[in-house]
């Protein structure tokens, strides 16, 4: 089990290989407990916070029921509902925060301002999702990887399709370099993630033993995968401007039949974060259907409602693994 006491949780590369799977080993072992409903409270008596600028359904949940199972309370700040960026600085929300709460989740727009909260809370701070990086996610992902297929991580093969300059494809890209896998960034180049996020990513490869291809040709990209996966073309925050530009460049890497039969492999599974449009009924899916016409966006319908689509556990583990970041990190054993 890891010793992460005290530690905040900010992004991927602040973990050793060993740390991050010893978190994902946490995770499964926590949720085995849940599910036989022998789970220990190690964290009875504590209080989190939980910062959201942007909207969040499994974060936001997944913390509150993490928190819950484990004996501690949570206090849900909105984004409209505290001072926080607008009348008090992120420097002074950690000093008073981290005088009342255990631990801080933090979910917005910029890195900078979960790692400010870091260096003034006292308390271990984590990252529900930046522009940068969603390494909570990457947890949840990693032990979904682990669920469905019997190689060790060193054999994986993962591509990621779609825009990759965001948090997803620099989340991707860097654990996938952490933890010795073949990882296939597949877009059109001036999507792929940012230099100093590939050298990172090359940094720790040169380490850990991972195989890193970046690629626009979608064929190359997804041959051997044993998983696929992929995100919105547009993120929370972005203007509604680029929605144009990025269903142009997008499409071709768009998640299809096609190319998970492209992979080879007929046990390939599929895997996206959510909230994903693989159909277009939602209020948001209504107006880019009447817009530009189309059925789905980053994957279609028939993909994600297959039994290649692993999304719904990934989803779920979403909250076993963020108590395991609440478990380690709050270090009440
Ligand atoms: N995947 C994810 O972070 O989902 P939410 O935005 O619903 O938290
Ligand atoms: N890239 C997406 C991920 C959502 C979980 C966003 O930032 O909106």
């Amino acid at each position: 089990r890891p010793d992460l006491t005290g530690r905040h949780f900010l992004k991927e590369a602040d973990f050793t290989a060993e740390e991050f799977r010893g978190l994902v080993g946490l995770a499964a072992e926590l949720k085995a407990a849940k599910k036989a409903g022998t789970e220990p409270q190690y964290l009875r008596g504590k209080n989190v916070a939980l910062i959201f600028e942007k909207s969040s359904t499994r974060t936001r949940c997944s913390f509150e029921v993490a928190a819950a199972d484990q004996g501690a309370s949570t206090t849900y700040l909105d984004p409209s509902g505290s001072h926080i960026g607008k009348k008090e600085s992120s420097k002074d929300t950690a000093r008073v925060l981290g005088r009342m709460f255990d631990a801080i989740e933090f979910r917005g727009d910029a890195q900078d301002t979960v790692e400010t909260l870091a260096e003034h809370a006292g308390v271990p701070v984590y990252n529900g999702l930046t522009d940068d990086w969603h390494p909570t996610q990457m947890l949840a992902d990693v032990l979904t990887m682990t669920e469905h297929s019997d190689k060790p991580l060193t054999d994986m093969v993962f591509a990621y399709l779609g825009d990759a300059r965001f948090n997803m494809g620099n989340s991707y890209l860097v654990t996938g370099a952490l933890l010795g896998m073949d990882v296939r960034i597949v877009a059109p180049r001036s999507y792929w993630p940012a230099d100093e996020v590939v050298a990172k990513a090359r940094e720790l490869a040169a380490g850990s033993g991972a195989r890193i291809t970046l690629t626009e040709s979608v064929e190359e990209g997804v041959a051997g995968a044993d998983f696929v996966v992929t995100d919105v073309w547009v993120s929370m925050g972005e203007p509604e401007e680029v929605w144009d530009e990025r269903i142009k460049s997008l499409t071709p890497y768009a998640v299809t039949m096609d190319v998970l039969r492209a992979t080879g492999n007929a046990d390939v599974k599929f895997l996206h974060c959510l909230p994903a449009f693989h159909d277009l009924g939602t209020k948001v899916g209504r107006e880019i259907h009447a817009k530009y016409g189309l059925e789905s966006l980053e994957v279609t319908d028939e993909v994600f409602e297959s039994a290649h689509s692993v999304v719904f556990d990934e989803a779920e583990n979403r909250m076993h693994t963020i108590k395991a970041v609440m478990v380690a990190t709050l270090g009440q054993k």
